[in-house]
């Protein structure tokens, strides 16, 4: 059975919008798993533009609730994953001036630091996963560097689905690299850009255990949940 992670940081992204305590991204995380969520992921960015310290803290230790909790490869965050203590992280790499995560890790690069990371994080018995580029060059690495699963950066392929480009070439890369990754061992996930079509179409393949999905599932929750809330309204002021 293929998992679902909601990524909630778009809630912290509102709230932050007001400088309020409104929307809260801890009472988001009880909702997304009582509705049926595998998992909640969260990015603690160096910037903290959306998730900060004390959501973080709150998050991880709501009882029964699953976190995977996105990192840099930043001193400072690392030490503060370490002591939140998530059930898994993902680490990211991270950009100060991108709006998002562009693309995935660059491993030969970060190899030292990467390695040293998810040592510590395996010491704490924490799951650990590398955002990386549907390559066969980075799936090796991975395997080198000893983390227990990938994630697979879907965003070229989400960005040609929703440009109604040819994605076939993409698809195919994702698929090789899935299989891949399968074969020696690496539990595979895949995120990013994430909309019905292009999950549709990857759930195909059979070897991803697990989607990673916030914004376009975020903004549909908005749409889509917002006759509940008016309803509500009418009936307060009625
Ligand atoms: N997975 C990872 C590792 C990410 O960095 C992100 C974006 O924060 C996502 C999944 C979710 O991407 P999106 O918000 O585009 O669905």
């Amino acid at each position: 059975m293929k998992r679902l992670g909601v990524n909630i940081d778009h809630v912290a992204t509102l709230r932050n919008a007001r400088g309020e305590s409104h929307p809260d991204p801890t009472n988001a995380a009880k909702i997304v798993k009582k509705f049926g969520a595998d998992s909640i992921t969260i990015h603690l960015r160096e910037d903290r533009r959306h998730i900060n310290d004390l959501d973080a803290k709150k998050i991880c230790s709501i009882k029964g609730l699953l976190v995977n909790l996105e990192i840099s490869t930043n001193d400072e965050i690392v030490k503060k994953a370490l002591k939140i203590k998530p059930n898994y992280v993902c680490i990211v790499p991270e950009n100060r001036k991108e709006i998002t995560t562009e693309g995935g890790l660059d491993l030969i690069k970060n190899k030292k630091k990467i390695e040293n990371i998810i040592l510590r994080f395996k010491k704490k018995r924490i799951r650990t996963s590398l955002f990386i580029n549907p390559s066969k060059k980075d799936i090796v690495y991975a395997k080198k560097l000893n983390a227990d699963c990938i994630e697979i950066h879907t965003g070229k392929f989400s960005n040609l689905i929703k440009s109604k480009k040819n994605y076939l070439n993409e698809f195919s890369k994702i698929r090789k690299s899935v299989k891949l990754a399968d074969k020696l061992g690496i539990e595979v996930h895949a995120g990013h850009g994430l909309d019905y079509k292009s999950t549709k179409l990857l759930s195909k393949i059979s070897e991803i255990q697990e989607f990673n999905i916030g914004h376009f599932l975020i903004g549909e929750s908005v749409i889509y949940g917002i006759k509940k809330v008016i309803m509500n309204f009418k009936k307060i002021i009625k």
